[in-house]
């Protein structure tokens, strides 16, 4: 952050997946406070194919994205001539709703001659744990949402290298579709959560069911998730009209758990070696209080030395407010003008 401004205000604009996301953070003295923060959700479009439909995404992005930013504007009660900074998600993500958002900010940029500088969307996750909080350094941070799963150490703001990622779908896909195969809601986590709560109210005895916990000792910090979702498939198709209500919630149960086992395995392989003092968990599926909660059981038991992170819940699922914080922290030399920002849907960190 420039060193010589005390008060910055900054328009973040968030458009990679299917959440339509404005904020305007204000930035006072190092203290972070989100004046406004709107995320015009997508979820009744995409309910119906269980996950996201890129092209029907992209459409709804463009005709949500002024008006999200107005009320964005209006809620933080300000005006673009006293935005100092405009921060967008420049990648990775779908490309024709990067695209949305991306050119929308580079047109506000231009047009009201404003810096911009185009954020990873990860490290907009990784920000989302720097409000109200600031993590010691090194950190380790496990991003796990509907799109990305992956492991990312920081030894500072500057140095930031991830280490692992998923080689195929991501945690929270993985949620989306076990879901469709039980027949619970979109999207998946929150649904499959509550229905693996339904399993401990019951005193029925009954028969265990294991599922596979992929690449969880493969000796690198990557993860597989397609695996697993196959597995519920065949289990789901082996049960056929066996599968009573009893049944779906045990199903969920032990999916959730099997992710539940795949994410902490992981971090904690990723830990012994690079001794973090902070383990900080973002994205869309860290929200889960089961994952939450036997987190903070194995951190204080295996790596007591280290301490654990959440974002506040509104900040777990996509939105803009963790793109403005994530810019505050970048060198000031990255804020440009519009003609340098490009979307890549491949943007790596
Ligand atoms: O961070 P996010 O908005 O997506 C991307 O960056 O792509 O996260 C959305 C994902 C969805 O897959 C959703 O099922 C999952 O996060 N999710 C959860 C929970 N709440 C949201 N997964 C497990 N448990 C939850 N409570
Ligand atoms: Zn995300």
């Amino acid at each position: 952050m420039k060193k010589s401004i005390k008060i910055i205000k900054i328009l973040g604009i968030e458009t990679s997946c299917d959440e339509t996301a404005a904020a305007v953070v204000e930035i006072n003295n190092n203290k972070i406070s989100i004046l406004s923060n709107i995320v015009s959700s997508q979820v009744d479009l995409h309910k119906k194919y269980g996950g996201v439909y890129p092209e029907l995404a992209s459409r709804a992005h463009l005709e949500n994205i002024l008006p999200a930013i107005k009320a964005a504007l209006e809620k933080a009660n300000s005006k673009l001539e006293n935005i100092d900074l405009i921060a967008v998600t420049a990648g990775p993500g779908l490309v024709g709703s990067l695209l949305i958002g991306v050119e929308t900010a580079k047109a506000l940029s231009y047009a009201n001659g404003k810096p911009i500088i185009g954020i990873n969307h990860w490290l907009g996750h990784i920000y989302s744990n720097f409000v109200e909080q600031s993590p010691p350094f090194p950190i380790l941070n496990l991003i796990v949402s509907g799109g990305h799963t992956g492991l990312v150490i920081m030894k500072s703001h500057q140095n930031i290298i991830q280490i692992g990622q998923t080689l195929d779908d991501s945690a929270g896909e993985a949620f989306d579709k076990v879901a469709t195969m039980l027949n619970l809601s979109y999207p998946g986590g929150p649904a499959i959560e509550k229905e693996a709560e339904k399993l401990k109210a019951t005193s029925y005895n009954l028969k265990p069911i294991r599922l596979p916990r992929p690449m969880l000792n493969s000796g690198d910090f990557n993860f597989s998730f397609s695996g697993l979702k196959t597995a519920v498939l065949y289990l789901t198709k082996k049960l056929g009209k066996q599968k009573t209500r009893r049944l779906r919630a045990q199903i969920a149960a032990e999916f959730q758990q099997a992710v539940i086992d795949i994410l902490i395995g992981k971090t904690l392989q990723a830990a012994k070696i690079h001794k973090p003092k902070s383990i900080c968990i973002s994205g869309g599926v860290s929200a889960n209080i089961e994952l939450r909660k036997q987190f903070k059981q194995k951190v204080k038991k295996i790596i007591p030395q280290s301490s654990i992170f959440y974002p506040p819940n509104l900040l777990c699922t996509d939105n803009a407010a963790m793109m403005a914080i994530a810019a505050t922290f970048q060198d000031s030399r990255k804020y440009s003008n519009w003609s340098k920002i490009q979307t890549d849907p491949n943007l790596k960190l």
